[in-house]
């Protein structure tokens, strides 16, 4: 089925995304702080290759052709990552005014291009300094992100007012503190369980101080989260049991808490577990619920679950004893993940039916393949074009049906370090030649353009 324009509301934001650590490089310039990601990039055999994000896509240095890149791709937004340590190098306290400059010009170049900012106050990349105290798994670091969170709203505020503050907590969480393959690289139950607690909390206590900073008018505020469908393998009440468990850790554990300000009973089970019941004050995640105004949903693909009687948890979901991922049927793409489009209506539907009224926008959707290929000195990423028209094609039709979506963003704009994968795979629609840094749109971003310009899906590089 073709995707055109037409399909998708008027004032539709069309959007490309990326995060701070894995494009912008300069990782000691101008007074930016060390980070998790620093320190766990450089330890021996922590990401493929022993890759890091000291040079990554060097946007730090490249910010105005990438804005003007973005313009010939012709996208009306950008979705990017502040990276705390540049802006408050000692993760409180001192703001640096060379951090603040580099997004206050990278805003401005946006609005004067006529891309709308979105920006994202934390992917991932914690001040170093912050983890020496207790990262995360402190209760302290809701006060010390909602501080950050003011100081960027206090000093970008005016030029942006499309705020999401965490990125994807369940991998901020489960993935850096359970099973340990991103930073900070713990394996801890507990903590796992703390620091998820931890950064729903410090997201309604800085939606709530950033409402009060300069407000305007059109200021909206919300999260991010990665929302995948978990499918039994079978229909047996073990498997269906084993799946509904490990939605509940890794979907309605950040819905619940970010839009209700509540856990589902099984999360306060883990609580009990994991022997942090008496760290976790529900009662201030009732009070200091921060109303969204929308909900950034990442959609990549669908988790398949069996349940192995024998099977420890994943540590990505500790207490899911029994539960196994299983490779999905079908088509993969080079991260191993399914092409499975219907889940992301699957999803969206969900969302509206159980938390209707709340403005939904795709903040991530793409995917990583073997593009090698070359045609007329253009990366032929048929796969990619591919990936990305059905996922639209599922949008349209979420959208036909009632999902209040408002915008769609292919992460990724630029090919970029992906976390512990390194430079290993390739998310881009623009292509990054790692040791030059040189750019060059792929089939796949001809094709965006083409989609954007109501030219329907032609993904000729015609008019390069
Ligand atoms: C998401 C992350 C993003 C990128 C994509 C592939 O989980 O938010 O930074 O790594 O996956």
């Amino acid at each position: 089925m073709d995707i055109t324009r037409d399909r998708f509301p008027s004032d539709f934001l069309w959007g490309v995304a990326t995060s701070a650590y894995q494009i912008e490089g300069a990782v000691t310039e101008d007074g930016r702080g060390p980070t998790i990601w620093d320190e766990f990039s450089h330890t021996p055999g922590r990401t493929r290759d022993g890759d890091t994000g000291d040079v990554a896509a060097d946007h730090y240095h490249r910010l105005h052709p990438d804005v003007a890149l973005m313009g010939d791709i012709g996208v009306n937004a950008y979705r990017f990552s502040i990276a705390w340590s540049r802006l408050l190098p000692d993760g409180v306290g001192r703001v640096e005014p060379r951090g603040v400059a580099f997004y206050r010009e990278l805003c401005e170049a946006l609005h004067a291009a006529g891309i709308t900012p979105v920006a994202t106050l934390y992917h991932w990349d914690l001040p170093a300094v912050l983890q020496g105290r207790g990262g995360w798994g402190e209760r302290d670091s809701v006060e010390w992100f909602t501080e950050y969170a003011v100081a960027a709203k206090a000093h970008l505020g005016d030029l942006v007012a499309l705020w999401t503050t965490i990125n994807e907590p369940w991998c901020a969480a489960f993935l850096g503190h359970g099973s340990g393959v991103h930073a900070p690289g713990l394996s801890d139950p507990a903590c796992a369980y703390l620091a998820a607690h931890h950064m729903v909390l410090a997201h309604h206590s800085a939606v709530g101080a950033m409402r009060q900073v300069s407000p305007r008018r059109d200021d909206r505020f919300g999260a991010v989260l990665n929302l995948i469908p978990a499918r039994p393998v079978t229909t047996s009440a073990a498997d269906t049991r084993a799946a509904d468990l490990v939605d509940v850790i890794h979907n309605r554990q950040f819905l619940e808490g970010v839009l209700r300000g509540t856990y589902p009973a099984e999360i306060r089970e883990m609580h009990q577990r994991f022997g942090i019941a008496g760290r976790i004050d529900l009662a201030e995640l009732s009070s200091r619920r921060a109303p969204s105004d929308l909900l950034g949903v990442n959609y990549y693909n669908i988790n398949h679950i069996a349940y192995r009687p024998e099977a420890p948890a994943p540590g990505e979901y500790p207490g899911a004893d029994g539960a196994v991922i299983v490779p999905p049927p079908g088509r993969l793409t080079e991260m191993g993940w399914g092409v499975e489009p219907e889940g992301l209506g699957w999803m969206l539907d969900r969302v509206t039916r159980e938390h209707p009224g709340l403005p939904l926008y795709v903040l991530e959707n793409g995917a990583a393949f073997p593009d090698d290929r070359m045609v007329d000195g253009v990366v032929d990423d048929a796969n990619r074009i591919e990936y990305l028209r059905l996922h639209l094609a599922v949008l349209a039709d979420s959208i036909a049906a009632g999902a209040d979506v408002r915008g769609y963003f292919v992460w990724s704009l630029l090919d970029n370090f992906e976390w512990a994968l390194g430079y290993s795979k390739r998310f881009g629609i623009v292509a990054v030649d790692q040791a030059t840094g040189h750019r060059a749109l792929k089939r796949s971003g001809f094709w965006y353009r083409d989609l954007m310009r109501g030219q329907g899906p032609s993904s000729q590089p015609a008019s390069k």
